[in-house]
């Protein structure tokens, strides 16, 4: 009998739920389901505060996502909260203040490791800067750092089911 895997677990976590984070659990779902890896895989995002709650994505996010093939309109924002260390694998900080705060959050001997997006690349920046108060340009480049990292974490993802760890 073929045993049926835990899917892995990933959580992104921005500032308002309405730009990065959504961005990123979109492009993570395709590209996941692009090479097969869909049902290994559970994918969620939240935000750090509270403004933005039961929102759909920023308009500018949605419109530059849509343009490369990604559809974000059925995304409500979140607040990330102390279950989610329980409930996630990995979060993954959008940049070092999401970070500072989700570290504040962890009620400590988690499940999830909870790290920055950016480290996994070996070369640029290590933040996904805030595009909100930015212009067109700053969200095309964030969903350029978002699909970048995002093939990296699925190479790496993909690496650890094969050798088992
Ligand atoms: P996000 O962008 O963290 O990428 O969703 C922001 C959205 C809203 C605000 C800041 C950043 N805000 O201050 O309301």
């Amino acid at each position: 009998m073929i045993e049926k895997e835990t899917p892995i677990a990933i959580l992104f976590v921005c500032l308002g739920n309405i730009c990065r984070s959504p961005t990123a659990e979109a492009v993570f779902r395709a590209r996941a389901r692009k090479r097969g890896l869909a049902g290994r895989i559970r994918i969620d995002s939240a935000g750090t505060g509270d403004w933005h709650i039961g929102q759909p994505p920023d308009q500018r996010a949605q419109t530059t996502a849509i343009k490369r093939g990604y559809r974000l309109n059925d995304l409500r924002a979140r607040q990330v909260s102390a279950k989610d260390f329980t409930r996630f694998d990995y979060i993954l900080a959008m940049d070092n203040a999401n970070l500072a705060d989700l570290r504040a959050l962890d009620p400590g001997n988690s499940r999830a490791k909870v790290v920055r997006f950016l480290d996994i690349m070996e070369q640029g920046p290590d933040e996904v800067p805030d595009p909100y108060q930015g212009d067109t340009d700053s969200f095309a480049r964030m969903l350029d750092l978002i699909e970048q990292a995002c093939d990296r974490w699925l190479d790496r993802l993909a690496g650890r089911r094969n050798d088992g760890q």
